[in-house]
């Protein structure tokens, strides 16, 4: 038997289409519609998106949920000391992908990450759950660990030594806004005729708008 895994899987996407009219003039009010739509009719992770990094060896790309975002860029939540954040203080460009199977759309976002304000991040470290504020300071996120159990046991430990207090946000926890600079939309169409309408920012700060190819 051979051990090469093909995919024949194929869907015709007929859901909606993206033609000028509808995309406006502007990515950030298009984006935000998008959005709404996804978390409106309730999709799960409707604000994932994959977030590809460059390293000095290799790029890299995982998983971050959207935090916040408006005309100065997209906003999410890490530890500074990551891999990612390793990455992004070599190399601050950064690409982000919403994908939205039940709506049959993309989004592709590419611009500069940069540290947000340690106000903004006080403001969000505080707003999570305890757990996740004690799991802050008990991970060093993306460093190797002996195995489960001294995971386990650090973040008992913090929990302990944190105990009954309000939690003070740890200097390596924070945010970083991608500040874009061209943000593609992506709406399945049949017969992989996919409309595809770019956006990209000028100097001046205006977007200008073009359709690609699909
Ligand atoms: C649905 C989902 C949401 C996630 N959200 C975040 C997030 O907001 N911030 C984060 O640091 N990691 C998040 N992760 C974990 C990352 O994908 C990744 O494992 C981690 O950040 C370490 O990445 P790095 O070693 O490249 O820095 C999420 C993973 C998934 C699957």
């Amino acid at each position: 038997m051979s051990d090469n895994h093909r995919t024949h899987h194929r869907i015709d996407y007929t859901k909606a289409t993206l033609l000028e009219h509808d995309a406006g003039d502007d990515p950030f009010v298009l984006f935000g519609r998008w959005l709404k739509a996804a978390e409106e009719e309730g999709l799960p992770e409707h604000n994932a998106m994959a977030l590809a990094t460059a390293g000095s060896f290799s790029i890299s790309c995982r998983i971050v949920l959207l935090r916040s975002f408006d005309r100065e860029g997209f906003v999410f939540f890490t530890n500074y000391n990551s891999r990612k954040a390793l990455d992004l203080e070599r190399d601050p460009r950064a690409a982000l992908t919403f994908f939205w199977p039940d709506h049959e759309r993309q989004v592709r976002i590419e611009g500069r990450a940069e540290p947000v304000s340690g106000d903004e991040n006080d403001a969000y470290f505080h707003s999570r759950p305890r757990e996740s504020r004690v799991g802050a300071w008990s991970s060093d996120q993306s460093r190797v660990a002996a195995d489960r159990d001294q995971i386990d046991q650090r973040f008992a430990r913090w929990q302990e030594r944190l105990k009954d207090q309000e939690i003070p946000r740890p200097a390596h926890w924070g945010g970083y806004r991608v500040r874009p600079v061209r943000i593609e939309f992506w709406q399945g169409r049949p017969s992989r005729l996919h409309d595809r309408i770019a956006f990209e920012r000028f100097d001046d700060g205006s977007w200008g708008r073009m359709r690609l190819q699909p």
